[in-house]
C-alpha cells in the first residue's frame, strides 16, 4: 500500500504564487504515481486542518510545497513535528536558520565555507548606517525568497532607498559584497550532488521576473565551469548542506568571482520545484524523472526527534 500524503501548498508569504506552481506539479506526480492524497492550503487554521488530515485521513507524510516565509522557515515543520506527522525535506532548526541568510552566513562562516563579505542592520539603524564595504553592494531582506526586496547598489544615492526596500520585508537586513563573474546553484538531492547549473539572466540580475518569465534566463547544465572550480563549489555545497544539518534536499546559491572561487549567497531549503525548476532540470540531467524525484521526497520524509526521547 501507498503511504497516504496530505500535500501542503499556498502558505502566507511573498512566494504563495511560486509554491501554487510547485504544487500543482506535485499534485500531477502524487496522481500519477498513485499515492492517496489530499491537499491543504496553508492559510488559517493550519493546525487544525494538518491534526484533521492525520487523524482522519490518516496522512502518514506531509509532503511540502511551500517556499519562504511561514512555511520554509521552520513553522510548518514545528506543526508537523509537533502532531508528530513525518515531511518531506528539512527539519525545524535547519529550515529555520537558513531562512535567515545572516545566521546562515555565521554558520558558514564557523566551517571555513566562503561567502561574500557582509554587514548588517536593524530597520531602526537605516538612516544611521555607515556603508564600511566598497561598492558595489547587493542589499538583501534577512529573510525572504525569491530576490523579493533585493537590489544591487553601483552609486552611493541609491544606498538609502535599497535598505528601505529591503526593510519591507524584515526587520533585518544584510548588505553583501557584489560578487561579479557567474551565477551558479548546486542541488542536493538524498545527500547527493546533482549536476551544477550555471544562470545567465539576459538582462540584469537573476530578480523575480528572470527566475519566472520563461525565455529570459538561460541556464547551463553542467555549468561552464574549470573542473577546480566546480570541485570546489560541490564540496562546499556538501559541507553547507551537513553543517547547517539539511535533510533529504536543498538548493545552494552561489556566486563564482572571476578568479574561480566560489561564494555561498544562499541555502534554500524546500526550493522551487515547478517542472521546470532548477532542481528538478538537474534531476532529469542525471537521470531521476520529476516522478521519481516526488517519490524520494515522500518516502524520505521523517520527524527531527523520531527516536529520541
Ligand atoms: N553577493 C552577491 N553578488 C552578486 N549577486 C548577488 C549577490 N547576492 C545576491 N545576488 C543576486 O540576487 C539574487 C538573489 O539573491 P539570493 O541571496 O540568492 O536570495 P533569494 O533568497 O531571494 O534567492 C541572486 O540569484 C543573484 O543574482
Ligand atoms: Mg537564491
Amino acid at each position: 500500500m501507498k503511504k497516504k500524503v496530505v500535500l501542503l501548498k499556498g502558505g502566507m508569504g511573498a512566494e504563495r504564487d511560486v509554491s501554487l506552481v510547485t504544487a500543482e506539479g506535485f499534485e500531477k506526480a502524487l496522481k500519477e504515481l498513485g499515492y492517496p492524497y489530499q491537499v491543504i492550503d496553508c492559510k488559517e487554521d493550519l493546525l487544525e486542518k494538518i491534526t484533521a488530515a492525520k487523524n482522519v485521513f490518516k496522512a502518514e507524510v506531509a509532503l511540502l510545497a511551500l517556499h519562504g516565509k511561514f512555511a520554509e522557515d521552520g513553522i510548518v515543520q514545528s506543526i508537523c513535528e509537533y502532531i508528530k506527522l513525518p515531511y518531506s525535506g528539512s527539519g525545524v532548526m535547519a529550515s529555520a536558520l537558513c531562512m535567515d541568510k545572516i545566521f546562515t552566513k555565521q554558520v558558514l562562516i564557523n566551517h571555513d565555507v566562503p561567502t561574500p563579505d557582509y554587514q548588517i542592520l536593524e530597520k531602526k539603524d537605516l538612516s544611521t548606517f555607515k556603508l564600511e564595504l566598497g561598492l558595489p553592494v547587493v542589499v538583501k531582506p534577512s529573510r525572504e525568497g525569491s530576490s523579493v526586496g533585493i537590489s544591487i547598489v553601483k552609486e552611493q544615492k541609491d544606498l538609502l532607498p535599497a535598505l528601505e526596500l529591503a526593510a519591507q520585508f524584515d526587520n533585518y537586513i544584510l548588505v553583501e559584497k557584489y560578487i561579479a563573474g557567474m551565477e551558479l546553484t548546486v542541488p542536493i538531492l538524498d545527500g547527493k550532488i546533482l549536476t551544477p547549473i550555471e544562470i545567465v539572466p539576459k538582462v540584469d540580475f537573476y530578480d523575480y521576473k528572470n527566475k519566472y518569465t520563461s525565455g529570459r534566463t538561460d541556464y547551463y547544465l553542467p555549468a561552464r565551469l574549470d573542473e577546480k572550480a566546480l570541485e570546489k563549489a560541490k564540496s562546499y555545497a556538501l559541507k553547507a548542506f551537513q553543517v547547517c544539518r539539511l535533510r533529504c534536499y536543498g538548493r545552494i546559491d552561489f556566486r563564482v568571482d572571476t578568479n574561480g572561487n566560489p561564494f555561498i549567497m544562499e541555502i534554500n531549503t524546500l526550493p522551487g520545484c515547478t517542472p521546470t525548476s532548477l532542481l528538478p532540470k538537474s534531476a532529469i540531467d542525471c537521470g531521476i524523472s520529476f516522478n521519481q524525484l516526488i517519490e524520494i521526497l515522500v518516502e524520505k520524509s521523517s520527524l527531527d526527534y523520531l527516536g529520541v526521547k
